[in-house]
């Protein structure tokens, strides 16, 4: 049985209660939702993947109260861990380093690595100081699931299959962190998130940006990346290019011939446009900043509408954008660009 709490301090020292006796804990950060158990704890870190329904090959990130506890975790850390964690930490930004043998592989899939984030929500944080020990934690969301960023998410996908949800309202951000590889030089970005790459070339210099592939024989550093993820159980199309507003009038068109729902993600000065074709419209608000925060929800609200197909237009690469735009490639069925 699941349980489904306010976050309050007594159901917070309740609930790290939980994650030490080795249950499963969803509860807020700064950017999704996140799943968590021990760290230290092997059995209670297979049941995430049990719950979650995620293949052994995608590693987990694990999750500390502050950047003095990373040697439980890594064991040699480059020069610029210290000044991105003095920086970025708490924070959207995972660093990937070399892990202390104490981890165990069911977290990093094998990896000589590890992932490890200082998350900034006062609920995130209060949970692992009073479970003290760092708690392994994905996504709360089915595999290949849009990640949750309310705890209804959580309920609709992980009811019955773990312990506790507690619950810290919608979060903030939006998208999930910023993975870095710090230990290729110069830095590499495996996954686009809140901490952008502006902000991270600020302090680094160039930093690389790892370009997905949906190929799947290629080498795989940061095997979670390179699925169909994200992703709504409509068909999402994605359009690029000057012309995108009108093809998704064209395509709404087209699709409504055929007897299908037709939905829309849409900043608000696209929406009134969308409607008046016709299409059933989730407003991401005004900028790349509030579509971030949105962008989940509008999925899983077009989808308890019944859309059969998801149009979306294109985000710039700057900012938040790029996280934006990386999730809407894995979340796509297909990308439709016409200049
Ligand atoms: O914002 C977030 O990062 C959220 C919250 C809960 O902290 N967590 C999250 O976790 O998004 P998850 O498991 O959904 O995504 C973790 C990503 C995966 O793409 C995984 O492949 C990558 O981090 N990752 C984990 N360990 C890694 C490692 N050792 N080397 C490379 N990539 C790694
Ligand atoms: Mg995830």
């Amino acid at each position: 049985m699941t349980e489904l709490l306010p976050a309050t301090p007594e159901q917070i020292a309740y609930a790290a209660d939980i994650l030490r006796r080795g249950g499963l804990v969803a509860f807020p950060t700064e950017t999704v939702y996140g799943l968590g158990a021990n760290a230290f704890d092997e059995q209670a870190v297979q049941r995430i993947f049990a719950a979650k329904g995620r293949p052994a090959s995608d590693p987990l990130i694990v999750h500390l109260s502050k950047a003095e506890q990373l040697e439980l975790v890594a064991c040699s850390f480059p020069d610029i861990v210290h000044t991105l964690a003095g920086k970025f930490w708490p924070g959207p930004l995972t660093l990937v380093l070399p892990k202390r043998e104490n981890i165990s592989d069911a977290i990093t899939a094998g990896l000589p690595t590890v992932a490890v984030r200082v998350p900034a929500h006062p609920i995130a944080l209060a949970l692992i100081e009073a479970a003290q020990v760092p708690v392994a934690a994905p996504s709360a969301n089915r595999f290949g699931h849009t990640s949750p960023t309310t705890a209804s998410h959580v309920w609709h996908d992980l009811a019955g299959r773990i312990d506790l949800i507690l619950d810290g309202g919608p979060t903030s951000l939006g998208v999930e962190s910023t993975v870095l590889d710090v230990v290729s030089t110069p830095p590499r970005i495996l996954r686009p998130g809140g901490v952008t790459r502006e902000m991270l070339e600020e302090v680094l210099g160039p930093v690389s940006l790892l370009v997905p592939s949906k190929n799947r024989s290629d080498s795989l550093p940061s095997p979670g990346l390179l699925e169909k993820h994200y992703a709504p159980h409509a068909r999402l199309l994605l359009f690029t290019g000057d012309n995108a507003l009108a093809l998704m009038a064209e395509e709404a068109q087209a699709a409504r011939q055929a007897g299908q729902k037709v939905g829309a993600l849409a900043l608000d000065e696209q929406a009134d446009f969308l409607e008046q074709h016709g299409l059933l419209v989730y407003r991401l608000g005004h900028d790349v900043n509030s579509a971030a925060r949105l962008i989940y929800a509008g999925m899983r609200w077009l989808d308890r509408q019944h859309v059969d197909v998801i149009l979306c237009c294109d985000f710039p690469e700057s900012g938040l954008g790029l996280a934006v735009r990386d999730r809407l490639r894995r979340a796509a069925s297909k990308i439709i660009h016409q200049d």
